[in-house]
């Protein structure tokens, strides 16, 4: 499975802070915004990642996260010249994609919540057609909506429907089977101009192959488009992080994890970090995890 973080767009709810810098690189607590969705991947077990941004932003990405070898990851860059919808992340990742499945995530989404990982991996493994992770909301207008039957199976789907037919907002985490790099070769642009993924997955839901895991209480699904999203995603954060002591989206934990580095190296990583708290939170992991 290989993955794409799509981290494109203006950001322009998000101005004045995004004239310079990427909404994708806005600290979220301790650590920049596109952690949080490229800790997804690595949950999932994806390695081979495509982070997807405009032109001016890459070299700034490729700063942050470089060659994504130092988490035992693969991360390669590609331009978004144009943002126009999310759909084209699949036609301008179709190289990276070549014939494997692929999970698609929105760089300003944060998943959190018990067993996540457990499930992500579980619809990776078991993957036929599409698989979506809705989220009950109180304003599901504002999102694609889907309706699915008691086996999950999504029986309808609307991009930002007057009259939404459940409350099941459709996150920004997409997994496809490789047959997504033609279906989104061959949609046209929506009445907005935009590649709308909300298009991709109903040719998926014609084919009865579009399944909707609908994430429960207890569950954060946050999307971080406005200032107040934005102050609110990085307070859950620093509240969960400070009561239970624990880091969420630690990317270098979560490489020592899953394998993809040992415990050395997350020692290294977290001295590099020098005096913040997260440096020393990572040699303490690493100490743990029997660095010497
Ligand atoms: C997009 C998708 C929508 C989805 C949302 C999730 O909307 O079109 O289906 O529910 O992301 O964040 P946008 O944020 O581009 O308006």
């Amino acid at each position: 499975m290989k993955g794409i973080i799509l981290a494109g767009g203006g950001g322009t709810r998000l101005r004045p802070l995004t004239g310079t810098l990427s909404k994708q690189l806005l600290p979220v607590y301790n650590k920049p915004m596109i952690y949080y969705p490229l800790a997804m991947l690595m949950l999932g077990g994806i390695r081979e990642i495509q982070v997807i941004s405009s032109p001016q932003h890459i070299p700034l990405f490729r700063r942050v996260l470089g060659d994504g070898s130092r988490l035992g990851l693969e991360i390669t860059y590609a331009e978004q010249a144009e943002p126009q919808g999310i759909a084209q992340a699949l036609t301008i990742g179709a190289g990276h994609i070549g014939d494997s499945p692929v999970a698609l995530i929105l760089g300003d989404n944060i998943f959190h919540g018990p067993g996540f990982s457990s499930v992500l991996q579980g619809s990776i493994r078991h993957l036929d057609g599409c698989v979506l992770f809705g989220y009950p909301v109180s304003d599901p207008r504002r999102y694609g909506v889907g309706e699915i039957d008691e086996d999950g199976l999504l029986l309808s789907l609307e991009e930002k429907p007057e009259r939404p037919r459940s409350n099941l907002a459709v996150t920004g985490l997409y997994l496809y089977d490789n047959d997504v790099v033609d279906i989104a070769k061959n949609i046209r642009p929506s009445a907005r101009g935009e590649l709308e993924i909300t298009d991709v997955n109903k040719v998926y839901l014609e084919q009865r192959r579009a399944r909707l895991i609908e994430l429960g209480h207890g569950f954060a699904w946050l999307d971080m488009g406005t200032h107040d999203s934005l102050l609110q995603a990085s307070q859950y954060v620093q509240l969960l992080e400070q009561r239970q002591g624990v880091r969420i989206a630690c990317i270098e934990e979560i490489a020592l994890r899953m394998g993809f580095i040992d415990a050395e190296a997350v020692y290294r990583l977290g001295r590099e970090l020098g005096a913040s708290g997260y440096g020393a939170y990572l040699m303490e992991v690493a100490t743990h995890a029997g660095a010497a």
